[in-house]
């Protein structure tokens, strides 16, 4: 099992005695409930890096009132053991109390790139987000840090985040992670009913058939949006929450796929909610 720390006092020197003995440090940022797409992001900052750092927070401010914050899954010892066997050499794990403080009063906000796809959807999410992220590079100074494609606009916002404050960190993004037949990997999967779970692989789907579509010469962007939406309201059970296409970049309308565009999509299967993408052209 990876070893363990919860104070940043702890992960500070950690971090020093390593980049003492010359390693260069990477951090891997999540909430736990780590699957094989999580792993994947470790074993990518362990090929970036000599010492490896994985954050395991649950963060509150990123949680809506409604949201699953209370019931989102807490597996510590099978994380710290996940995280070794993909070669992190620490588990990073604060209390809230570590990270917020009595008196917190500051955050971080990205604007224009939270006013899309799950920004007005998650009011204050991308705030939570950045807020968190920017002190989890300020507590554990990393020369590195990996994210996964599977949130696209978090990694978008995160780069736009570090490049506009001058953070002195590489940002790195891996591709998602899927089950066999599609699904994309997340730590909400484990929510799904069996019926749910059965038609799940759908949104993948419909995510193909649209750049099957674009490589097929369709540039038509408002076409292109409504036959994904429409594929995926035909997914039994399932709701749509958006289906949009946006140049890939900054999250700006297209009209034309003339540029590379992301197709983000986020769906309702009951009472989960799912997100993926792919990238157009
Ligand atoms: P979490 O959802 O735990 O995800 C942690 C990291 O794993 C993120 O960078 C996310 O994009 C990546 N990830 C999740 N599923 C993936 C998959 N199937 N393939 C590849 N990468 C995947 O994202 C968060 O936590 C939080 O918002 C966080 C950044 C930690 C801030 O609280």
């Amino acid at each position: 099992m990876t070893p363990a720390v919860s104070t940043v006092d702890e992960v500070r020197s950690a971090v020093a005695a390593a980049r003492a003995a010359g390693k260069r440090v990477g951090l891997v940022p999540t909430m736990g409930a780590l699957h094989a797409g999580h792993a994947e992001l470790v074993r990518a900052a362990a090929r970036a890096a000599d010492y490896v750092v994985v954050s395991v927070f649950v963060n509150p401010t990123q949680f809506g009132p409604k949201e699953d914050f209370a019931k989102y899954p807490r597996t510590l010892d099978a994380d710290r053991q996940l995280a070794a066997d993909a070669g992190a050499d620490l588990v990073f794990a604060p209390t809230p109390a570590e990270v917020y403080p009595d008196g917190f009063v500051t955050f971080v906000e990205v604007t224009q790139l939270d006013q899309v796809l799950c920004g007005p959807r998650r009011p204050g999410h991308f705030r939570g987000v950045a807020t968190v992220v920017l002190k989890l590079f300020n507590m554990v100074q990393p020369d590195v840090a990996v994210f996964g494609a599977k949130d696209a606009q978090q990694s978008i916002i995160i780069r736009r985040m570090v490049r506009d404050l001058d953070v002195p960190v590489a940002v790195q993004v891996e591709p998602t992670i899927r089950e066999a037949d599609g699904l994309a990997m997340s730590s909400r999967n484990r929510y799904l009913s069996a019926d749910e779970r059965a038609v799940a692989p759908k949104i993948y789907e419909a995510l193909r058939a649209t750049q099957a579509r674009a490589a097929g010469g369709e540039v038509d962007v408002s076409r292109l949006e409504s036959s994904l939406h429409a594929a995926l309201a035909a997914i039994p059970g399932a709701r749509v929450d958006y289906a949009n296409i946006l140049d890939a970049e900054n999250l700006t309308p297209v009209a034309r796929l003339d540029r590379p565009a992301l197709a983000a999509v986020a769906v309702f299967l009951g009472t989960t909610r799912l997100i993926d993408n792919v990238i157009l052209g």
